[in-house]
Parts: C-alpha cells; sequence; structure tokens
C-alpha cells in the first residue's frame, strides 16, 4: 500500500504537483499544495492507478514536501497548515 501526504511547512507553492497528479493534489487559496485524498492526511490509501503519478510529483517537487510512505501517516505526523 501507498500513502501521501504534503509537508505543508515546506511547500513553496511552486505548482508542479497538480499538474504532475491532478488526481492527488490541489491547493489552498495560498496555493500550497494538500493531498486530496483525505484533507492531508496521509491515511487513505492511494489508489494502484495513481501511484505512477505520485512518484512522478515526489521527483518533481523541488523542495521534497511530497511525502510517500508504505505506512499510514498517523504516527509520522507532519503539520498539516
Ligand atoms: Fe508545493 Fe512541491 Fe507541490 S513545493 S505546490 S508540494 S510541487
Amino acid at each position: 500500500a501507498t500513502y501521501t501526504m504534503v509537508d505543508r511547512s515546506t511547500c513553496i507553492a511552486c505548482g508542479a504537483c497538480n499538474p504532475t497528479a491532478p488526481g492527488l493534489f490541489e491547493y489552498t487559496e495560498d496555493g500550497l499544495s494538500y493531498a486530496l485524498l483525505d484533507g492531508n492526511e496521509g491515511i487513505t490509501e492511494v489508489p494502484e492507478e495513481l501511484v505512477e503519478d505520485l512518484e512522478d510529483a515526489v521527483e518533481g517537487c523541488p523542495t521534497d514536501s511530497i511525502k510517500m510512505s508504505d505506512m499510514p501517516f498517523h504516527c509520522q505526523r507532519v503539520e498539516a497548515s
């Protein structure tokens, strides 16, 4: 299983992730990204068909703000705002 969330404390609103993975990332009004699946909780499994997009988004983020894990982010929580 794969999980994702955005570290919004390091996101610089560069805007690369939504075009790369439109099903996974969207921006709040300030331009900062969040994981669409579960409001950036990082506890909802990424659908198999979106994992490749996710990997591309992780590689494409200039600040490494897109986190990916094979475990839910309950216990590795990064501040979401
Ligand atoms: Fe932010 Fe990285 Fe996306 S800086 S807007 S999470 S590509």
